[in-house]
């Protein structure tokens, strides 16, 4: 037997605890207006077959397979499920999609088709980017939160508002930047994303700033500093320092100038912190300007 919570027998304190356990669980969006209960459309499924009348055995039929005649015949199976790829397997997909793509807009639909790594499965929208794809600044952060997967733009929350008001107190706009994540799909509940997530992105976005071609490089948060700058200490350490990240291989590779900055989020909750930022934008601003 399964029993359904009725919201309508829960006390207020109630109510908000099992909101709680399920924002705690992952479970902070809705899909639809109402909700579904799957066990009892199950048991109705199951009762409804069993129902049916069975089948009559024909005269003289030849008898294709042991199953008993009183029985409904079994259910077709659903379609074979594609079999699950290694971690390294997927990498290697990521990869290979990624460098077939010439164009951002084939690189997105490459994004959009791959699905070699599970968050496509419980985002709602590919979060690509925003902003000029002709920029000479291009910022990357971590992941999309709720806001980012509801709309498909990165950085529209709260830390959107406020790297926007960053990015205007050096008189940057979104028209001047490009912004992206290191992973454009939305992990459950805001999780950090897990090392193989990370690894399975990676060469999409390295693709992406290849393919914007900028001559600056911002990562945002310590995520982004460490899948793309390689830095492995915190981000209050790693900020403040140049960098150089090499776009291309080869021949035609060409290295461009790089930092990494606390993350907007991060500056959030430690307003003490932004103060830090500051001299990093303005460190920015410098970089930017001629000559
Ligand atoms: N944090 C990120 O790193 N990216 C977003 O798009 C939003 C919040």
């Amino acid at each position: 037997m399964t029993t359904m919570i009725d919201a309508a027998q829960l006390s207020h304190a109630e109510l908000e605890a099992v909101l709680r356990w399920y924002a705690a669980m992952g479970v902070d969006q809705p899909l639809v207006d109402a909700p579904r209960n799957r066990f009892a459309e199950f048991e109705q499924e199951v009762a409804r077959r069993a129902a049916q009348p069975a089948p009559q055995p024909v005269a003289d039929a030849p008898r294709r397979s042991p199953v008993s005649p009183l029985r409904p015949p079994p259910a077709p199976l659903p379609p074979a499920r594609p079999a699950a790829i290694s971690a390294e397997q997927a990498v290697l997909k990521a990869q290979e999609t990624a460098a077939a793509a010439a164009t951002l807009d084939e690189l997105r639909a490459g994004r959009e088709a791959f699905d070699g790594g599970g968050l496509k499965r419980t985002a709602s929208k590919l979060v690509f980017a925003d902003g000029n794809p002709a920029a000479r600044i291009m910022l990357v952060g971590e992941a999309p939160g709720g806001d980012e997967d509801r709309e498909g733009r990165p950085f529209v929350g709260r830390a959107g508002r406020l790297l926007d008001r960053m990015l205007a107190s050096i008189g940057l706009d979104r028209e001047q930047v490009y912004i992206a994540n290191v992973v454009p799909w939305r992990p459950p509940g805001n999780r950090t994303p897990t090392p193989q997530e990370m690894a399975v992105c990676e060469p999409f976005i390295r693709r992406q700033i290849e393919l914007v071609n900028p001559d600056h490089l911002v990562c945002l948060g310590a995520a982004s500093a460490a899948a793309l700058l390689g830095v492995k200490e915190g981000i209050t350490r790693a900020r403040g320092r140049a960098y150089e990240y090499e776009i291309g291989k080869g021949e035609g590779a060409r290295r461009i100038h790089a930092c990494a900055m606390l993350h907007p989020a991060y500056l959030i909750r430690q307003p003490l912190h932004k103060k830090l930022a500051w001299a990093d934008l303005r460190t920015l601003k410098k970089a930017l300007a001629p000559g």
